[in-house]
């Protein structure tokens, strides 16, 4: 029996440290399957040729915004273009959610009806961060009825989480994601050199989601670990650290997709770990369009750990205190009074926010449950539901 474990120990870890050198990866969904492939030496007359022979298209449409490097695009382009290709580039002068819009879906196909001669061989590259691969996968999911789609990612929060897994979608009505669809796309291109651009707050906000997907994962008892004892080459964005990284949170959501492409059977919902509390908390009047996703996600985590604890779930509260201490040395928030006053008034806007979002409760009795993607401990994860009463006792012991 012993030796069973030590061998299976042994196993994962050689599994763990494989997969940090993998070259590409496969996402297989019950819709599609696709390859993520890790191109960080790469020039980008590779990239494009990799591009050309897998699709071989007449017309290529690049979507990107203003933020992302030119250098990213240019040489694909050029490379696409001198290969005999039709290729129009749609760069957006606007940046962040506001890009998630219908005007600006109209926008951008009018402006492919204009300039492409469109069929649905044809592909839509979208290089960008979680905005533009959202909104590009969109449009191409209903573009002729759907055509082919790339993710070029920019953000860490792209590479590792927004870019794999087809959803896809724009805000309408004030209310984020509603109008979209499940669209996997047929390549993710993932180079970690492009977080060399990207701000630091962005570059951490999207760190908050590798955190959760180590604290998630089941199959690799060794990324936490890992990312805790690794944090100055966190902080300093190493980049061999930083690939290696990228590959196993990508692995992980690719893994959890793989389970449960479209939230049935309640894996993905696995996922939301973190996000009950940091989606009331992002939409907190102080807060609202100021807070960057990943912080909230940040304080959530460490919120939804200490909800938890309380309730007897979770019984490792020395891994909240190092977890705590671990976002304050990468400069993640972990206490929402990082940020703002915590007064009761803040407690009653949180209650509200919880409360109003569909998909996290529902009436059981006189009470409402809310539900909650916690871990029992590393690697087990339990959708559970809490109901509004006992969140509200406990609300001012997590925050
Ligand atoms: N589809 C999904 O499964 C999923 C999952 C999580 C989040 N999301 C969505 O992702 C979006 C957030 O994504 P995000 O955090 O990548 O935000 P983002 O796309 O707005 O990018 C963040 C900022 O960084 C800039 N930027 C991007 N790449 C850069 C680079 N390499 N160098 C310099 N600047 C760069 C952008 O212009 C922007 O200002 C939200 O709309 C959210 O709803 C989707």
């Amino acid at each position: 029996m012993f030796l069973k474990i030590v061998k299976t120990l042994a196993f994962n870890i050689l599994i763990y440290k494989m997969s940090k050198f993998s070259l590409f990866m496969q996402v297989c969904t019950s819709s599609k399957n696709y390859e993520i492939l890790f191109v960080g030496g790469e020039t980008y007359q590779s990239i494009g040729a990799k591009i050309l022979s897998h699709f071989n298209a007449k017309s290529y449409i690049i979507l990107t915004e203003k933020n992302i490097p030119s250098e990213y695009y240019n040489g694909i382009y050029h490379y696409l273009e001198a290969n005999g290709a039709n290729i129009h580039l749609i760069k957006l002068d606007s940046i962040g959610e506001k890009n998630k819009d219908f005007k600006v879906l109209t926008k951008v196909s009018k402006s492919i009806f204009e300039n492409v001669t469109l069929t649905r061989n044809s592909v839509l590259i979208a290089i960008g961060g979680g905005v533009i691969g959202d909104l590009g996968g969109f449009l191409a999911s209903i573009l002729m009825r759907g055509i082919r789609f790339v993710q070029m990612p920019t953000t860490l929060l792209a590479m590792t989480d927004s870019s794999i897994g087809g959803k896809t979608g724009i805000n309408a009505f004030g209310y984020k994601n509603v109008i979209g669809a499940f669209y996997q796309p047929d390549m993710v291109i993932c180079n970690a050199n492009y977080l060399k651009t990207l701000p630091y707050e962005e570059y951490i906000s999207g760190y908050a989601e590798i955190l959760k997907h180590a604290i998630l994962t089941k199959e690799h008892v060794d990324f936490l670990p890992d990312l805790l004892k690794n944090e100055h080459k966190i902080a300093s964005r190493d980049m061999r650290f930083l690939t290696g990284i990228i590959k196993i949170s990508c692995q992980i959501k690719a893994n959890i997709v793989s389970r449960d492409e479209r939230e049935q059977n309640g894996v993905r919902a696995f996922l939301n770990f973190g996000h009950t509390i940091a989606h009331a908390v992002e939409k907190l009047k102080e807060l609202d369009g100021r807070i960057l996703h990943g912080h909230a996600v940040a304080i959530g985590m460490i919120a939804e750990l200490k909800l938890a604890y309380k309730l007897g779930y979770f019984k490792d509260y020395e891994l909240i205190s190092i977890l705590e201490t671990h976002f304050e040395n990468i400069k993640l928030p972990a206490r929402l009074e990082q940020l703002i006053e915590v007064n009761s008034r803040v407690y009653r806007q949180i209650l509200a926010k919880v409360t109003l979002d569909k998909k996290n409760h529902r009436n059981i009795g006189e009470d409402i449950m809310i539900s909650f993607a916690i871990p029992k401990k590393i690697g087990a994860m339990e959708n559970i539901r809490i109901s509004l009463s006992s969140l509200k006792k406990l609300l001012s012991d997590i925050l």
